[in-house]
This record gives structure tokens, C-alpha cells and sequence, in this order.
């Protein structure tokens, strides 16, 4: 969870070109408006027509600046049938998957290899502990949307595809043909699926 803040709220002066602190600078209170507490920006679908078949429209402290010093954000997911919002974890906060509408089948695997999963409906709710690798999966036949809810302004994303196969500069081929013991045409598959 991010630190408790020092006052009532703190709204980004300019979360894009401001020199990054911990977390953002605060704009003046006089020119603080009610806008700046407001976010419309989850009232659409996502584009599901993406490869993984899922889309997740970010409410962050960058898209939401009255986020700033919180330690809140919030997403929306839209999933199309089959689809999978793709194995991921967040480094600083915990998620609760609020599902709106359709089915989902959401896990993530613990520090002890365990893995923990659910099928959810409308109204239901799963948690993702903080740190852990987790996804969402469509096994309905009709989109499913979550709305997702973070203990961070800016939880932070690690993907799994693409932090392995996709960074850059790349990762040493020796190390991620050691670390999965499999040879490099397979890891060349991966990495020209993600970029590299
Ligand atoms: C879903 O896992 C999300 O991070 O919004
Ligand atoms: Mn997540």
C-alpha cells in the first residue's frame, strides 16, 4: 500500500512532465475544481479486438490526477469470450476484480507455487494479494467486464509475456534458455511473439 499521505488531497499539478518525486507535486488548492475528483474515463468498452481478446482501461493517478497521495486507482477490464487479460502483477498493491457482467475465471499462483482460482458472475468478487501473478479469463460466451480496484495510485504492471520476452534490451538468451531448460528456438518463438 502506498504511504499515508500528510493532508486531505494532494491533485497532481502534471502528472505527465512533472519531475517525478514520490508519487507527484500538488496543485495549488485555489485551483483545485471539483473536475479534478471526477473520471469518466471507464464509461466506455475497451476494444476487445487485440490479440490476448481483452482491454484494460487504466484509472490511475496518470489518467486521474486527484488519484495523487490516495493510495487508490481503479480499472476497468473488458474481456470477449475466450479472451484472457494476460498473467500480470502489480508491485505495489493489492486488486479486488469486481466482476460487472459475464463470467470470469480469475487466479494467481502464491509465493508457494499454489495456485488459487475462481469462476465468478455479476456481483461477484475475488482478491489478488499484493505482488502476485494473476489474470482473467473469459469462460462465458458473451464479453465480460470487472472493474478493478487497487490500494495504490499507480499499482505498477509486470506482464509476464512481455517483462520475459519483450524487455529491452533483451534478456541474455542463455538466461532464459537456463531458467525455462528449454533450447533457443523456442525462446526465439516467445521473444518474436512480444517484440524481441
Ligand atoms: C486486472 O488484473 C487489472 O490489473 O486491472
Ligand atoms: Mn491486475
Amino acid at each position: 500500500a502506498d504511504p499515508e499521505q500528510l493532508q486531505d488531497f494532494c491533485v497532481a499539478n502534471n502528472p505527465s512532465t512533472d519531475t517525478i518525486i514520490n508519487g507527484f507535486p500538488c496543485k495549488p488548492a485555489s485551483s483545485v475544481v471539483s473536475d479534478d475528483f471526477f473520471f469518466a474515463g471507464l464509461s466506455q468498452e475497451g476494444n476487445t479486438n487485440s490479440r490476448f481478446g481483452s482491454s484494460v482501461t487504466a484509472g490511475n493517478v496518470l489518467s486521474f490526477p486527484g488519484l495523487n497521495t490516495l493510495g487508490l486507482a481503479i480499472n476497468r477490464v473488458d474481456v470477449a469470450p475466450g479472451g484472457v487479460n494476460p498473467l500480470h502483477s502489480h508491485p505495489r498493491s493489492s486488486e479486488l476484480v469486481f466482476v460487472m457482467k459475464g463470467n470470469l475465471l480469475v487466479g494467481f499462483i502464491s509465493s508457494a507455487n499454489k495456485f488459487y482460482s475462481k469462476v465468478l458472475g455479476p456481483g461477484e468478487t475475488f482478491v489478488i494479494p499484493k505482488g502476485l501473478f494473476h489474470f482473467q479469463y473469459n469462460v462465458g460466451n458473451s464479453t465480460a467486464t470487472a472493474i478493478t480496484l487497487f490500494n495504490s495510485q499507480l499499482p505498477g504492471v509486470w506482464s509476464a509475456p512481455l517483462g520475459l520476452f519483450g524487455a529491452k534490451p533483451e534478456i541474455p538468451m542463455e538466461v532464459l534458455t537456463k531458467t525455462f531448460q528449454v533450447n533457443s528456438s523456442i525462446i526465439s518463438v516467445l521473444e518474436s511473439n512480444f517484440g524481441n
